[in-house]
């Protein structure tokens, strides 16, 4: 018997297709909601390779209000995991109505679904970016969020802020989870990350460059006020910040939480330099990586690792696995899926 159904939006991308895995794995029945804006339909085929099943998939861009509403009438949920978002820091930059149109619209339709479904959880995908460069580290739940660096950013801390208000109003069961860096793939290497053009992050870019697919990797920044000089950051690996979607999900559909909406960090705890990454994953595979210094990067922060301590206490969720086998993961998965078949 299902233990309960389940929406993923953007549940084709790279997290969401990770959580329907597990989510199938637990016996969830799962629906699917993903327009196809930033993925491909063969993450279908990923899935049911792991799973054993066929998800359902809906092509419906929760954007719409009125595909929205359509899409949802007479539906049954026990819970809606929000993955669908724009989420490139510097097209927000450039093309910020398309972000605020897009990541907030989507959640108000959402929203109105679950106000009308009140039993039904929500899990909102936030980001360590609402903190900024914060003045202590590790960062805790506590840190105060620092004026967003960007639209994208933006639409996270309006996303909160949206979600707490409208959960205290009516009564709603809702979780905003604050991702670090998402790494890695499925160990199966039949789903991972897609990225379409140049890999703006530092994982898909190195696996690219050590495939011969891109050019050195660029190290943006030197003389950070760190170990070695390049910048800190707490890289999960993409499969424990799926798990971690189920364990707020159930939470939720416990009963158990204590305000109408929580919030988690969800990273591993431990901050690492470029320097440390590049050598993980040359450690891990055997790749050399070529790489040379470059200027910072506008908008970056120095260094941001999470204090996991409330999501272990709270949650009961640790992050199990390291950087090297995330390395692992990612190298396998670029292998597998070799060259971009679409250049931006
Ligand atoms: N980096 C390089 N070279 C590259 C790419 C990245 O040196 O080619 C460095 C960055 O400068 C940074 C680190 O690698 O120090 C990680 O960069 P990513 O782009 O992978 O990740 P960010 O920490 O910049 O991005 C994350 C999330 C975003 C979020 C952002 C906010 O992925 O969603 O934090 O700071 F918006």
């Amino acid at each position: 018997m299902s233990k309960g159904r389940i929406l993923v939006t953007g549940g084709l991308g790279y997290i969401g297709a990770h959580t329907a895995v597990e989510l199938l794995a637990k016996g969830y029945d799962v629906v699917l909601a993903d327009n196809l804006s930033n993925t491909r339909k063969e993450v279908l085929e990923g899935i049911e390779a792991v799973s054993g099943q066929r998800p359902t998939w809906w092509n419906v861009d929760i954007a719409d209000p009125s595909a929205t509403r359509a899409a949802l009438s007479e539906q049954h949920f026990d819970g809606i995991i929000h993955f669908a978002a724009y989420k490139a820091v510097g097209e927000s930059v450039a093309e910020p109505l398309k972000y605020y149109q897009n990541n907030l619209t989507s959640l108000v339709n959402l929203l109105a679904y679950v106000q009308s479904h009140p039993s039904c959880g929500f899990i909102f995908s936030s980001s360590c970016t609402v903190y900024g460069q914060a003045d202590d580290l590790p960062i805790t739940e506590a840190a105060p969020i620092k004026p967003a660096e960007s639209p994208y950013g933006n639409t996270k801390q309006i996303g909160e802020e949206v979600i707490k208000e409208t959960a205290q109003a009516k009564g709603l069961k809702t979780i905003a989870l604050r991702y670090f860096n998402p790494i890695g793939a499925h160990h199966s290497a039949s789903i991972g990350e897609l990225p379409l053009g140049v890999p703006q992050n530092l994982v898909p870019f190195i696996t690219q460059s050590a495939a011969g697919l891109r050019g050195p990797l660029q190290i943006f920044g030197q003389d950070y006020p760190t170990a070695d000089g390049t910048a800190v950051r707490d890289y999960i690996h993409v499969v424990d910040l799926a798990l971690a979607h189920i364990v707020a999900l159930e939470r939720l559909m416990d009963n158990a939480q204590e305000a109408p909406m929580e919030v988690f960090n969800l990273g591993t705890g431990k901050g690492s330099t470029v320097l440390e990454v590049i050598q993980a994953f040359e450690r891990a595979t055997g790749q050399k990586l070529a790489w040379s210094y470059a200027p910072r990067r506008a908008g970056d922060v120095v260094a941001a690792y999470a204090d996991t301590t409330r999501a272990t206490q709270v949650l009961g969720w640790t992050a199990q696995k390291s950087l090297d086998e995330a390395m692992r993961d990612a190298w396998a998965w670029q292998l597998a899926i070799g060259a971009p078949e679409k250049e931006a």
